[in-house]
């Protein structure tokens, strides 16, 4: 009783979302990574299950539960979770990157632990695959959403960005901002649709913020403002 209507709107339809920090290895005991939960995109992840879709969901190294109903794939790297969204992104309708993806990884990884030596250490870095740019180029009938956490300039880097890499839509968010981002149970953040209209959020809940996503995003896709 007292029971509201459940909307199904991505019943039959399948999304793809990444969540999570990578680590990139410099030798068996060191890696390199930054302060992502997972806690967005798993909220996503559960949101897309209870509005019907078939949800995929490639993970980074996080202490979270899978949610019920949906299918997880557990990676490391950057080079992993790449391989794994472009092996299923054809088969998916909407994929969504809220991954915390590192950018550069040590050129060399080391077999055996290293040893400290006197003086300075210097460390070669290379560039990483840009999953999302990789598939906005690819891409054919695909929703494609991106992320995006700065510090400074949010909109006007998430526009760029969602240029840049063929993007349906982008969430930005200013990492610097009180209760935002890394790590935090709450978000705040910015929708910014394909017509690059703003669509500003307030600090709530990653699970709230995540059903806030997915009704702009609904709008986006069906042309429905409910
Ligand atoms: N992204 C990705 N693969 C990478 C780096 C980023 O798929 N190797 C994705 C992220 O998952 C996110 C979006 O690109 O959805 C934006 O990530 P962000 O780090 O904000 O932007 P970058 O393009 O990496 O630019 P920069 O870090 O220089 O701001
Ligand atoms: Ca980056």
């Amino acid at each position: 009783a007292g029971e509201v209507a459940k909307d199904r709107w991505l019943t039959g339809k399948k999304v793809l979302i990444t969540a999570g920090p990578t680590q990139e290895k410099i030798d068996p005991v060191r890696y390199f990574t930054n302060p992502s939960s997972g806690k967005m995109g798993f909220a996503l992840a559960t949101a897309a299950a209870h509005l019907g879709a078939e949800v995929t969901l490639i993970a980074g190294p996080v202490s979270l539960e899978t949610p019920a109903g949906v299918n997880r794939v557990d990676v490391v790297s950057a080079e992993d979770m790449f391989r794994e969204v472009d092996l299923r992104f054809n088969e998916h309708d909407i994929i969504i990157k809220s991954a915390a993806v590192a950018d550069y990884r040590p050129k060399l990884t080391y077999e055996d632990k290293m040893k400290k030596q006197p003086g300075n250490y210097r460390l070669e870095m290379e560039r990483t695959t840009d999953i999302l740019q990789t598939i906005g180029q690819k891409k054919t009938h695909q929703f494609l959403l991106g992320f995006a956490a700065e510090t400074v300039d949010a909109i006007e880097y998430g526009k760029k960005k969602m240029k840049k890499k063929n993007l349906d839509a982008i969430v930005v968010n200013n990492v610097k901002e009180d209760g935002a981002g890394f790590g935090h149970d709450t978000n705040t953040a910015t929708y910014i649709d394909r017509q690059l209209q703003e669509h500003p959020l307030p600090k709530m809940p990653k699970t709230q913020l995540a059903d806030e996503i997915f009704r702009l995003m609904k709008h986006d896709i069906t042309g429905d403002v409910h």
